[in-house]
């Protein structure tokens, strides 16, 4: 077991215990390191993502830090296999307690060097792949008592250069949650977005600061002065999710160190880089 998820078992509450939670796009980056949390507060983890082999791997590294995992594949974009996986987790884990919807793409182009279908594809994945997400998961959420968390980003607020397709995918995003937070408040469900700032070691931030110049840019901008760690983002899905939060929903949290306090980035070397 990792020293932090050494940590979080050790300093939580057994809320988590037993509970089903459900990631979609958990099989790496910031997405994993909240199920791999999760997991290690005695949660049952069922993860999805499209490559089969990534799924495999992840569950496999959360049972050999001692949790309960599973998963499968599965495209967001594809309500129908979405709803397969659902069924899966819910005959192997019962009713969702927590659900996570962190699938993403992403690259870094200007909105003339963007097809329609670069754009729909971001869109298709982040936006669409939310709602399919959400709403298919609703039968078999738990009501009351079920906590859902979009993972957000900073393009959701931040007009962003050659970031178009993320802004608007991830702006409607925070929409969903805003929207579905109103409207499944009376089944007792509660729906949040948490928006991470730049988190290093993660396949975002390889795309959008791809050099070690641009990294080091990243890091003197953030108010903090460096960047995140997923933990750190995890510790915050971890809060988000348990009764410490029970009175909050429809919220749009940041995890970024301050660094979106200041306004979009300009990732004008990623787009030189790639
Ligand atoms: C312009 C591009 C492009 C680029 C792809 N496209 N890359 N256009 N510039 N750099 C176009 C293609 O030409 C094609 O359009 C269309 O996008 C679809 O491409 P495919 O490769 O067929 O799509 P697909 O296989 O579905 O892959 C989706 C993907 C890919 C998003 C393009 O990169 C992916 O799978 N990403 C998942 C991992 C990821 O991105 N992680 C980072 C998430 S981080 P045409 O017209 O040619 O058919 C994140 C960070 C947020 O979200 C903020 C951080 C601060
Ligand atoms: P990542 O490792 O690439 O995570 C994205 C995950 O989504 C992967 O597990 C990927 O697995 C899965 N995925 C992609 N397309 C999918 C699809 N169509 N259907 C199902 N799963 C799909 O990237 P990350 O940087 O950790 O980002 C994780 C989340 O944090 C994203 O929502 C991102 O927007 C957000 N975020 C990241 C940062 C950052 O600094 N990294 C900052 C702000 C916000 P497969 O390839 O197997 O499908």
């Amino acid at each position: 077991m990792s020293n932090q998820a050494q940590a979080v078992n050790e300093a939580l509450p057994r809320w988590y215990a037993g509970h089903h939670v459900f990631v979609a796009g958990g099989s790496s980056g910031i997405n994993l390191a909240i199920a791999e949390a999760f997991a290690a507060g005695g949660a049952r983890v069922f993860i999805i993502s499209r490559s089969a082999d990534r799924v495999e791997r992840a569950v496999e590294g959360i049972g050999a830090d001692g949790g309960d995992a599973a998963g499968c594949s599965a495209d967001v974009r594809d309500a129908a296999a979405v709803e397969r996986a659902l069924q899966q987790a819910h005959s192997r884990f019962g009713d969702i307690d927590v659900l996570i919807s962190g699938a993403a793409g992403n690259f870094v182009a200007p909105a003339l060097g963007m097809s329609a279908n670069g754009f729909k594809t971001v869109v298709d994945i982040d936006l669409l792949g939310t709602f399919n997400v959400i709403r298919t998961a609703h039968p078999y959420l738990r009501k009351p008592g079920a906590a859902v968390l979009n993972i957000s980003a900073p393009q959701a607020f931040n007009p962003t250069r050659y970031q178009v397709h993320a802004c608007a995918a991830k702006a409607g995003v925070d929409m969903i949650t805003r929207v579905l937070a109103m409207e499944w408040g009376a089944d007792g469900i509660r729906v949040n977005s948490l928006v991470p700032g730049p988190i290093g070691d993660t396949e975002g931030i390889q795309r959008l600061a791809p050099s070690e110049q641009a990294l080091e840019q990243m890091e003197a901008s953030v108010p903090l002065g460096r960047l995140g760690r997923k933990e750190e983002v995890a510790n915050m899905a971890l809060m988000l999710c348990s009764p410490l939060a029970s009175y909050v929903t429809g919220s749009v949290l940041t995890v970024d160190g301050g660094s979106s306090l200041a306004g979009g980035r300009d990732f004008s070397d990623a787009l030189a880089g790639g």
